[in-house]
């Protein structure tokens, strides 16, 4: 069974996926992180990250390991932790980059198809649901608004300590250039695939937006 849950930066997609995969105990898998990936490894290298044979070279020698642990996904770039780096806005804008070469994206795309392979899977993205897994068993879209969504991204880059209190209105803005990147980019770019079950979570809590998800997975089950 695969579960895609796709959605903008901020939806809150990456938190619910891996609560609703662990209730469900099922694998999560967090496909913006072999993004961000590529992205790290090519700042790492002084690459420029528009050029896209250097790119594609680097994405194509990269051993990338996604490893579940308690506090989620772990990620592995040629054996070295790099999980608590690909949060970073740097990151975050050089993934948007790398993402929207075909090259890489066909490279990422099948080592999304060979994971998804195993089943139990719950994998968050921005194109789970309309290409990397088309039949996928459920398919959600998590939305909300940009303004609650840079919100979010700030706390989370304050606990950080990657923001501080004066960078709300420029985060919110960087959200929202990443999103109409994600969104007009030519190759599988942002939206709700056709039988996506829409989700605004703009004024719900992480809770209730994995209860909604849960009792439409498992209609007949009251509690997990
Ligand atoms: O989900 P996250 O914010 O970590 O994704 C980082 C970037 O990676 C996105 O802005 C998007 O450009 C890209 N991405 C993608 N397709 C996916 C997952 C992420 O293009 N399935």
């Amino acid at each position: 069974m695969i579960i895609a849950i796709d959605g903008p930066a901020g939806s809150g997609k990456s938190t619910v996926a891996k609560i609703v995969a662990k209730k469900l105990n099922f694998r999560y898998i967090d496909t913006g992180s072999m993004y961000r990936s590529i992205a790290w490894k090519s700042l790492q290298k002084n690459t420029a990250l528009e050029d896209k044979e250097a790119v594609a070279n680097i994405a194509f020698k990269t051993k990338i390991e996604l490893v579940s642990s308690e506090s989620g996904q772990l990620v592995f770039i040629d054996d070295e932790n790099i999980t608590d780096q690909l949060k970073m806005e740097i990151i975050s804008r050089g993934a948007a980059i790398v993402a929207a070469q075909p090259i890489i994206r066909e490279i990422m795309t099948t080592k999304q198809r060979q994971l998804g392979k195993q089943g139990k899977v719950v994998m968050d993205g921005r194109d789970i649901g309309t290409v990397v897994f088309p039949q996928a068993d459920k398919k959600f879209f998590l939305d909300a608004d940009p303004k609650e969504r840079g919100r979010r991204r700030f706390i989370e880059l304050k606990e950080k300590k990657q923001a501080s209190d004066t960078d709300l209105s420029i985060i919110i803005e960087q959200v929202i250039q990443r999103d109409n990147e994600d969104r007009n980019r030519k190759i599988a770019p942002l939206k709700q695939a056709k039988d996506a079950i829409l989700i605004d979570t703009t004024k719900l809590s992480i809770d209730q937006v994995v209860k909604k998800i849960i009792t439409i997975i498992n209609p007949g089950q009251k509690k997990i």
